[in-house]
């Protein structure tokens, strides 16, 4: 799970440590799917599927300095994925980061850490039918056209 940080005629944008399990899953295979769930009452779903490409340094800077200083401190401190061999360590690490970093301005983004922007080229609407007779439609982008199919549920 991630947080939905952007959207617009480009695409969807999460920001994460790239050289996280999902960023190195990435940087070898860089296309994703993201899935939006709505349980009952509404119990719709979007699927969004697409090439994935890291979103310029810039709009990563911006949502960096967003981010509260001790949110900072931590993505400083941590490398996400990775095997840590106690809680003390980090904990001891951020409040490092706290004495050298003392104000608002917080340490500077690790070039590690970063946005991704998500390409959809299928997009597929899916609502739930009476009896199991849902509805799905898929929305297929075709040399810039989308295309609308309907699919069996
Ligand atoms: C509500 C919620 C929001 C999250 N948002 C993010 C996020 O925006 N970015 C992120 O890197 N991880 C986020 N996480 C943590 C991820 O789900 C995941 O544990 C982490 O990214 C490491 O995944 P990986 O090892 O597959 O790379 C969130 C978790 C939850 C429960």
């Amino acid at each position: 799970m991630v947080l939905l940080r952007g959207i617009d005629h480009r695409g969807l944008v999460f920001y994460t440590d790239q050289e996280s399990g999902k960023g190195q899953e990435l940087k070898a295979n860089p296309f994703a799917a993201a899935l939006f769930h709505w349980f009952k009452p509404m119990h719709r779903q979007v699927r969004v599927t697409g090439a994935v490409e890291v979103v310029d340094a810039s709009l990563s800077d911006v949502y960096w300095q967003s981010r509260p200083p001790g949110s900072r401190r931590s993505a400083v401190a941590s490398h996400q994925s990775q095997v840590i061999v106690s809680r003390a360590v980090l904990e001891e690490k951020v409040a490092k980061l706290a004495e050298a970093f003392p104000d608002d301005l917080g340490p500077p983004r690790p070039l590690r850490w970063g946005g991704y922007r998500i390409r959809p080229d299928v997009v597929e609407l899916w609502e739930e039918g009476a009896d199991r007779l849902h509805d799905r439609l898929r929305y297929r982008s075709q040399s810039g056209n989308w295309r609308i199919e309907r699919l069996s549920p």
